[in-house]
């Protein structure tokens, strides 16, 4: 009986290898991905392929679209040399002609590389290089407000201003990237696109196909995965939904654009709210029951839209005063150690915060081997919120010169950052860079545990 089971097997993996052979893996298209200096942007290509967390750090989602509504949505993955794996996900059917491929890739290892090919129209892509990362010690980066489309404005057509926001929004992945090339995965805190979306007017929905081509077009995309908050331009955009794969997504927090979701990856889950949604019930649902499902994890980190400590405008607004009337209480219960938010479009970091009140239980040192300063916050009862500025430099708002009395520092030059997080068994450690210049813009944040 055994036997009989391995040579059905042998013979499975033989007709799998044979129906898809390894596509030759041409060294062209890899160097080009790696290193493309010239920014091609077609706002035309619908399908391009989004990459973000699995689950885990052994998993890793898979989403594009095609016009092609045969056949299974499948990827093929494999180490050099090694097996091809094919993994089947699902398919939906858009009314905008098009369908939306969702597809999760498992058991990968750290440190590897693998070759990744996916089916739109019916053809194999090239093989795509995708390496995984440190598991235990790892880099993420965060983005605030991309917003492409947004400056299309002070542009002489809608189409120049999402080319010119792609364009920049291609500049700070790639200079992220040149500082540090072991980035696990990017953090957007929401605001991806910019047309807020109605189903009835077909001109805005046009739009904002060419917004996601815009947002996609950068070839970085193809390899570095990314996790995306629902900002308040996508709350009511099936296009977000149908853009990306999010892991773990539940039906907390829902809007059109989809509900609160999470992943882990090594010591540290990550929880992203929709805010939009301000059903605080769910919310608190969805903390208190993702915890309880993750009770081994070291580090957690909130990630949503709106700045409830945030340094720029929207801090009166209504949705914002009643996320912050409620929303600290149920974070600070549930330990989380570092909150990432958008929507002021301007940078700036909070105090540790604990019911309303800054903890000021931070020392600054000097850094023994540059001119930085080391701010070291050390098993701290409160919360540390940051707000992304605009990564894309796409819109910027008119400033407030009160800073309010929970920020430690607020950067509201209107300049592009972007925030490197290093992860590590005792550490968080936040730096923040201008886009332009890499130029270190707030203190390094250290939050020891
Ligand atoms: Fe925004």
């Amino acid at each position: 009986m055994k036997n009989k089971i391995s040579i059905i097997s042998i013979l499975l993996s033989t007709i799998i290898i044979i129906s898809f052979p390894v596509l030759s893996i041409s060294k062209n298209n890899i160097n080009y991905i790696f290193n493309d200096q010239e920014y091609k942007i077609s706002l035309e290509d619908f399908s391009q392929i989004s990459l973000t967390p699995g689950e885990n750090e052994n998993m890793l989602n898979f989403c594009w679209y095609d016009k092609n509504s045969d056949g299974d949505s499948q990827i093929k993955i494999w180490e050099k040399d090694g097996d091809i794996k094919i993994y089947k996900g699902s398919k939906n059917k858009l009314e905008n002609g098009f369908v939306t491929n969702k597809v999760t890739v498992r058991d990968l290892k750290e440190n590897t590389t693998y070759y990744y090919s996916y089916n739109s129209n019916g053809i194999w892509s090239e093989p795509i290089e995708y390496r995984t990362k440190n598991f235990k010690n790892f880099n993420f980066v965060f983005m605030g407000d991309p917003q492409i489309g947004a400056s299309s404005k002070k542009m002489n057509s809608y189409k120049d201003g999402i080319k010119k926001d792609s364009f920049n929004w291609n500049k700070v992945i790639k200079k992220s990237l040149e500082n540090n090339k072991d980035i696990s995965f990017i953090v957007c805190g929401g605001d991806e696109t910019n047309t807020v979306v109605n189903k009835n007017n077909i001109e805005k929905i046009n739009i904002n196909n060419w917004e996601y081509a815009g947002f996609l077009a950068p070839n970085y995309l193809r390899y570095i995965p990314m996790a995306n908050a629902i900002g308040n331009h996508d709350k009511d955009n099936e296009n977000f939904y149908n853009h990306f794969n999010m892991p773990n997504s539940t039906h907390f927090g829902k809007t059109k654009a989809g509900g609160d979701y999470y992943f882990t990856y090594g010591n540290t889950l990550f929880l992203f709210l929709n805010t939009n949604n301000l059903n605080m019930n769910d919310h608190k649902e969805f903390i208190k029951s993702t915890i309880k499902k993750n009770q081994d994890i070291k580090w957690k980190i909130a990630v949503f839209h709106h700045d409830i400590y945030g340094g720029g405008i929207h801090s009166n607004d209504k949705d914002v005063k009643k996320l912050r009337h409620k929303l600290p209480n149920i974070l600070e219960k549930n330990d989380i150690d570092l909150v990432l938010c958008g929507h002021d479009h301007i940078y700036s970091r909070t105090y540790s915060l604990k019911n309303n009140k800054k903890i000021k239980d931070f020392s600054i040192k000097k850094s023994t081997n540059s001119n930085e300063n080391l701010e070291v916050i050390k098993n701290s009862k409160g919360i540390t919120y940051i707000t992304g500025s605009s990564s894309t430099g796409s819109k910027f708002y008119k400033h407030t010169d009160k800073t309010k009395r929970y920020i430690k520092l607020k950067y509201d030059k209107e300049e592009s950052t972007y925030t490197m997080i290093n992860v590590s068994e005792n550490n968080l450690i936040i730096t923040t860079y201008k886009v332009d210049d890499n130029e270190i813009i707030d203190n390094k944040i250290i939050i020891e545990k």
